[in-house]
């Protein structure tokens, strides 16, 4: 794609696979961040008139969000229009007011983007369809699950089962199980939205001597799967893995999930982190 840049903040992952899918040329931006947590970002070269800024928001959240802006705003007063690829958007949970008063940040995050300079803004699997709404007509969703089913297709398992660990992500386990060609499943989840307790039930498939594949969009503290996993083992199930596209793995996620005997964690690469081998910069050009 003659006359397009591919800018991001990151030489590895998927930037520099996008800019390969696209025959577009990848420009870095440098980050330093300062000792008083300040970014500072050095351009590698000049954006060309279609300029696509690629930054995830995962953790830290606020300054990869920061960041995102920083590049779309910067890209903005050089090119002539500006895609902004946000493989990961932090804040896509908070999507409605559950409880009285709380901020619906996505809705600011949305705004934030469009006032920076985005024309567009591609994104993967986003927490929820709701949330896409808050991006109006610039705002298109990518999905990484006919990728990850990919991979686990791959795979030697005993009569796979595709699980949903809440009822939410029914539609992605559904989605997971035809690509792969296996039967699904979705879980009953309930979360104490005040003391954040979760408890699990299924009234669905036998379980017994199949190896399980917990299909999520995310893992942040590895809860929700630790959860699933731990039922699913109750009920008899065989080998138990996670499929997610995005990986966040936040503090002992992975150390948890270990002890839960998931065997493996597979994720896409929207974020960075050792899970993250599921390349999906096909999928996201497919959507430029
Ligand atoms: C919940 O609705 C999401 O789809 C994920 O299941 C959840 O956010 C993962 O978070 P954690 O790993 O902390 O349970």
């Amino acid at each position: 794609m003659p006359g397009t840049t591919v800018l991001a903040a990151s030489q590895t992952g998927l930037a520099p696979n996008l800019a390969d899918a696209l025959g577009a040329d990848l420009v870095t931006g440098n980050v330093r961040t300062f000792p008083d947590g300040e970014s500072k970002v050095t351009l590698s070269g000049a954006p060309a008139d279609r300029c696509i800024v690629v930054q995830s928001t995962h953790p830290p959240v606020d300054t990869n969000l920061l960041r995102a802006l920083l590049l779309v705003s910067e890209a903005a007063g050089r090119a002539q229009s500006v895609v902004a690829v946000v493989p990961y958007m932090g804040y896509a949970r908070q999507d409605r007011e559950f409880l009285p008063g709380e901020v619906v940040t996505l809705k600011h995050v949305a705004r934030l983007f469009a006032g920076a300079g985005a024309d567009r803004l591609v994104t993967v699997d986003m927490h929820s369809m709701k949330g896409l709404e808050y991006f109006g007509d610039m705002g298109r969703n990518v999905s990484a699950v006919p990728d990850l089913a990919t991979h686990f297709a791959g795979m030697d398992l005993t009569d796979p089962l595709a699980v949903s660990p809440d009822m939410g992500g029914r539609e992605r386990a559904r989605l997971f199980a035809e690509s792969m060609g296996t039967g699904w499943l979705a879980l009953e989840k309930e979360r104490d939205r005040t003391t954040g307790e979760v408890s699990i039930r299924s009234d669905g498939a036998d379980v017994t001597g199949r190896d399980v594949i917990l299909v999520d969009d995310m893992i942040s503290t590895g809860g929700s799967i630790v959860s699933a996993a731990g039922f699913l083992r109750g009920c008899g199930c065989g080998r138990v893995f996670a499929a997610c596209t995005h990986a966040l793995m936040v503090g002992d996620a992975a150390a948890r999930l270990a002890g839960a005997g998931v065997e493996g964690v597979v994720a896409a690469n929207t974020v960075p982190g050792p899970a993250s081998v599921v390349d999906v910069s096909r999928a996201v050009a497919g959507a430029l």
